[in-house]
């Protein structure tokens, strides 16, 4: 077919108007109103929304909005003006050159419930969808993955990794769960395929097999016996290895998951209680066997794995006890629980004389603590605050990754063996063919998509009166970013970067997450 000019123009034309919407083209949330609460965002088979992050230009700025209105990652672009003096309305001074801590990552747990869920979809389009809502370049780009040593509450059953034969400590009959096969390998795998930076992982053991214990359960008061504190160090390397042999490389492992629980018996779910002594040895045996082996000698070993509340006594103390154990940690994992009572600014003062060790946070989520009336609560807005607010006095207080708990739960924030259920950014309708992303998975993406793993947290100081809470980084491709949230009504405020300033109008109740280049 030979086309005349005027046919040559319009199919140019066309041509242009295709890449433009085919390269800029996010899918935009499948709304679904929620009374009295914010809106859901509803994937099916054939339809899930995305976000691709666009390059800033010279002079330009990119932002992306979510409200409890209904926006959620709302793109727009604008130009950036020359920095005047005089402006009525409050500014933020960026300042790229005073640099603070540098970002590992974000993400969330492959638990036995999330691999579960994500299974019971069983579409594969739809399984897919998840992954790359979380993982891929059009979703929010997770780079971090927690994935426990063994059951948790949130399996279906209580087990451990060589629970027969009993007092077998040479640990002969070491073997991955059905669990592991079934759930959480295919999930991990499906991510580190989805994702464009490496995946990291960390680890932790709720509870090891019973035989191990004082107690001989798998909740409630407990120690390990002494005869066996190198056996549970042998136990988190034959874990590593065989996720090892399954292409799974583990980044991190913490001593055990929240030790206070089972020291003071007060928990209904896997858990293991220590001592200061006991903690001790087992630090010192786990650095020595990791880092005397060729294969995993650079895996991070942290303490805690705990709520911020206990920093004084599972770092502070014990570090006074015995001081050598300084060299043995690379970091200090915290949970987020009960964080409202506890000022963020506990993490800089305990950690101010330790600048080589890194603070990480491992577990997070809403509908768990007492005063959350419902577990799941679809739509909630003030949910996906509490996360923006926590991943924001964290990241403020020189935290380098932030790691929710169950990436996905059922309708009833399940399954589960013991304890209630809670809330999950993304909600398994598998009845229906659905899962729902609330708000909170937006919360985590305007940090986890904008804030890549090598930024570095800068300097912002403050002039004017705002209620505006704000945190900003310098992202390794040499853009700013700076994420601001909005617990008001509509207001305005300017961002300023050497002579230009962006001048933004923040929507009511919201979250915005604005990129420009570095002058
Ligand atoms: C929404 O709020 C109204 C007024 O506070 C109340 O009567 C109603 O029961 C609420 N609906 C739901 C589904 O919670
Ligand atoms: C932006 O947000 C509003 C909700 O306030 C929504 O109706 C609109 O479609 C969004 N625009 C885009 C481009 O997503
Ligand atoms: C080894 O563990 C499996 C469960 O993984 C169990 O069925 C089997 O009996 C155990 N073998 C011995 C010798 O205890
Ligand atoms: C935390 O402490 C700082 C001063 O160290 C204070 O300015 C801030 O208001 C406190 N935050 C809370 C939530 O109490
Ligand atoms: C799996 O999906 C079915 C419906 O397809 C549902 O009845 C069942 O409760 C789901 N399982 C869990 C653990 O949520
Ligand atoms: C930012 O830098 C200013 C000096 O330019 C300093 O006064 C302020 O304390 C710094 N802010 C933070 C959060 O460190």
């Amino acid at each position: 077919m030979k086309l005349n000019l005027k046919q040559c123009a319009v199919v140019a034309i066309l041509c242009m108007l295709w890449f433009t919407l085919v390269r800029s083209a996010d899918v935009p949330c499948a709304a679904r109103a929620v009374a009295n609460n914010s809106v859901l965002c509803v994937c099916t088979k054939d339809y899930c929304d995305t976000v691709t992050r666009d390059e800033p230009s010279e002079g330009k700025y990119v932002s992306y909005v979510s409200s409890e209105g209904g926006m959620r990652f709302n793109k727009s672009t604008g130009s950036l003006k020359c920095f005047e003096e005089t402006s009525k309305y409050p500014t933020l001074t960026l300042d790229p050159e005073i640099k603070y801590q540098t970002i590992t990552g974000f993400g969330g747990a492959v638990t036995d419930s999330a691999g579960l869920n994500w299974k019971n979809l069983t579409d594969s389009k739809l399984m897919q969808h998840l992954i790359d809502s979380y993982c891929g370049d059009s979703g929010i780009q997770y780079n971090m993955l927690r994935v426990p040593i063994g059951g948790t509450d949130f399996s279906t059953r209580a087990y451990a990794y060589n629970e027969l034969p009993e007092n077998d400590a040479a640990l002969t009959n070491f073997t991955l769960a059905p669990e592991d096969y079934e759930y959480k390998i295919p999930m991990i795998k499906a991510c580190m395929a989805a994702a464009s930076a490496p995946i990291q992982i960390v680890s932790a053991t709720w509870s090891p097999p019973a035989w191990m214990k004082t107690n001989n359960d798998f909740r409630g008061y407990s120690r390990l016996k002494q005869e066996y504190l190198q056996t549970y160090v042998d136990y988190h390397y034959k874990f590593i290895e065989k996720y090892a042999e399954e292409e799974i490389p583990i980044w991190g492992v913490s001593i055990s998951n929240e030790p206070l629980h089972g020291t003071i018996g007060f928990n209904t779910i896997n858990t293991l209680g220590w001592s200061l002594d006991y903690m001790a040895e087992v630090t010192r045996s786990m650095s020595s066997k990791f880092r005397n082996s060729a294969a995993y000698k650079d895996i991070k070993i942290l303490a805690l794995d705990d709520q911020r509340y206990t920093l004084p006594l599972y770092w502070t103390t014990l570090i006074s006890i015995y001081p050598d154990l300084v060299d043995y940690f690379d970091g200090v994992a915290l949970h987020w629980y009960y964080n409202r009572y506890v000022n963020a600014s506990t993490i800089t003062r305990v950690m101010r004389d330790y600048p080589d060790k890194f603070v990480i946070s491992t577990e997070a989520c809403t509908g768990a603590q007492p005063t959350d009336v419902l577990d799941v609560d679809l739509g909630s807005w003030s949910r996906a605050e509490e996360y923006f607010v926590d991943i924001m006095e964290n990241l403020n207080h020189n935290v380098v990754g932030w790691i929710d708990w169950n990436l996905c739960l059922n309708t009833v924030g399940g399954p589960k063996w013991a304890g209630s259920g809670v809330d999950s950014p993304i909600i398994i309708n598998a009845e229906a063919r659905e899962f729902y992303k609330q708000p909170m998975f937006y919360a985590m993406g305007h940090f986890s998509k904008f804030v890549p793993r090598g930024s570095q947290r800068i300097n912002v100081s403050v002039l004017g009166q705002t209620n505006i809470q704000h945190v900003a980084f310098l992202t390794p491709s040499n853009t700013v970013v700076v994420l601001l949230y909005n617990d008001g009504d509509k207001t305005r405020i300017n961002i300023r970067l050497g002579d230009k300033e962006a001048r933004i109008k923040v929507e009511t109740k919201s979250f915005t997450t604005i990129e420009m280049l570095n002058q």
